[in-house]
């Protein structure tokens, strides 16, 4: 494929529901479809040079669903982060956490707080999970941490007071499942990043649907508002 690899990608991996309910199985069923895609993409992103994916696995605004979807993804995440995510340590993939695991079930903040801290810090592929991840509630939170240490901030030191503190700002931002909007996926970081948006529902956003959209991005010419 010829194409430019962006560096850092970003994806918002909606329609799992919609997946299920046209199999007539219920949203879990879609849930763990979304996270078997979401290994392979990750494994085909570090492949083609990728140096960082970060895919939104829940929103603040998601955590009030109901108990047994959120059950049923509390359920994925403590199998992934304590037998899949080993297998990234071996390929030499870190882990990276952003969001506020503090509010959910113990069990699980403690399994994905290991998961990053077991990993290899000086990787060359981070994959990067927003899990409780809210971008206004995150630019909030800087800005009173800020002001707690009587410290005015410019562009660069606000940044390190976010969670994604040490991450290079998302170049493409994708977002499957039909939706046009970005729904406080990196609120802060996403200002200069390239959209792509695809009626594909997350689990059929296959390895050749994800190059499509590097072939698309690889076509824009970005000018970060120069002329
Ligand atoms: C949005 O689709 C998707 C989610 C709220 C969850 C995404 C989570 C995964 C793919 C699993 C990730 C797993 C790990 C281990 C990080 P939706 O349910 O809102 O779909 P709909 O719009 O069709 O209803």
């Amino acid at each position: 494929m010829e194409s430019t690899i962006p560096r850092h990608v970003g994806i918002i991996m909606d329609g799992n529901g919609r997946w299920a309910k046209k199999r007539i199985q219920p949203r879990a069923f879609g849930h763990r479809a979304g996270m078997n895609n979401m290994i392979a993409l990750a494994e085909h992103a570090q492949k083609i040079g990728i140096e960082y994916l970060t895919v939104y696995a829940l929103s603040t605004e998601n955590l009030s669903r109901p108990k047994e979807e959120l059950d049923g993804l509390f359920g994925l995440f403590r199998k992934y982060f304590t037998v899949n995510v080993k297998k990234l340590y071996v390929e030499n993939a870190r882990v990276r956490i952003i969001g506020d695991i503090s509010a959910l079930p113990e069990d699980v903040g403690k399994i994905l707080k290991e998961g990053e801290d077991n990993s290899p810090p000086d990787a060359k592929f981070t994959l990067v999970f927003a899990i409780n991840y809210g971008g206004r509630n995150e630019i909030v939170n800087a800005v009173n941490r800020a002001v707690e240490r009587g410290e005015k901030v410019d562009k660069e030191s606000f940044s390190r007071l976010l969670y994604t503190d040490g991450l290079p700002d998302p170049d493409l931002i994708i977002r499957t499942g039909g939706e046009i909007r970005l729904s406080n996926f990196l609120t802060f970081q996403s200002a200069y990043a390239e959209l792509y948006f695809t009626d594909v529902l997350f689990p059929d956003f296959d390895k050749k649907e994800f190059d499509r959209a590097i072939e698309n991005y690889s076509k824009r010419e970005r000018r970060f508002g120069r002329i």
